[in-house]
């Protein structure tokens, strides 16, 4: 049994000294959206800014944000999330699956950012000096044991239920046989680079889009979206890899949660309905380094 428990979250740095900054699932199609990555600013000149995975649905929009927050940002580290991978009939770029995610590097190293497939980026301002790990590693249904064993069922009964995630529609996997093996092949690569960091000694920050671990997604409200949201194959990463945080998205319910004695940072900035019925104001982007001054 994991020792877990909620944890209030870092708040921004008031020291004048740079922080390493985080914020998810800006879904800048949406215009308010798109207003507040335009009013974004850092706190302080050497603030690092990790946005960890759905910038948007198309590539304009999502080339757009990213180029913006290069701008303003002394550093921008980026993962993907599932809604950068959908290939939308009206997209003008009709690229799919691997081809897509290729094309998003390409751009992000245009901009000089930090993707999964870059050297890691050594964060040394206060907090640190921590190597900040964005991870692509997508999901494998696995979550989906929330409600049955095997994939076939838990999508059943998610069908049955009405809860199909959009991924379904427009996320390919190609040239992959399924997002199963993709992710598989994602995680096995991620793992290698992860045990080659570990042997420098340094501590990490995981960033991804998707939890790492099942239990982060007990807080949702239709519990067949599990499926949708990682992969029991990261379960320990946080400890195997020693993770002075670890980052993530997705889910849409800003919070922190302590696993383990690691704290987990759901960093989402989310719709603006999902933001007006959260009865707890949420730091945006919040404050991952340095924690200590936090608490
Ligand atoms: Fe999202
Ligand atoms: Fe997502």
């Amino acid at each position: 049994m994991r020792a877990i428990r909620d944890a209030p979250g870092a708040s921004r740095n008031d020291r004048g000294q740079g922080s390493l900054t985080a914020i998810a699932d800006l879904h800048v199609d949406v215009v308010e959206n798109r207003r507040f990555v335009e009013s974004l600013r850092p706190a302080h000149d050497d603030d690092w800014l990790i946005v960890c995975g759905d910038v948007g649905e198309t590539m304009a929009s999502v080339e757009w944000a990213l180029a913006t927050l290069a701008r303003a940002f002394d550093r921008v580290v980026w993962v993907p999330g599932n809604h950068e991978l959908w290939t939308y009939p009206s997209d003008p770029v009709q690229l799919r699956g691997e081809a897509r995610y290729r094309h998003l590097v390409d751009r992000c190293r245009a901009l000089g950012i930090a993707t999964p497939e870059d050297p890691y980026p050594v964060w040394t301002g206060a907090g640190g000096p921590a190597v900040v790990a964005p991870l692509f590693t997508l999901y494998d249904y696995s979550f989906g044991r929330n409600l049955a064993p095997t994939k076939r069922e838990s999508l059943a009964r998610a069908r049955a239920a009405g809860v199909v995630c959009s991924d379904e529609l427009v996320l390919h996997p190609d040239p992959h046989a399924s997002v199963e093996q993709w992710c598989r092949e994602r995680v096995r690569w991620t793992e290698r680079r992860l045990t080659e960091t570990a042997a420098t000694g340094l501590p990490v920050v995981l960033v991804g889009h998707f939890p790492l671990v099942a239990e982060l997604t007990a807080p949702l409200y239709r519990p067949e979206f599990a499926q949708w949201c990682g992969t029991v194959a990261t379960a320990d990463w946080h400890t195997r890899f020693d993770a002075r945080a670890v980052v993530y998205g997705h889910l849409h319910i800003p919070r922190t949660t302590v696993i383990d004695g690691v704290p987990f940072e759901e960093v989402s900035f989310g719709y603006p309905r999902e933001r007006r019925r959260r009865v707890r104001p949420v730091d945006v982007p919040r404050r991952i380094l340095p924690r200590e001054a936090a608490r």
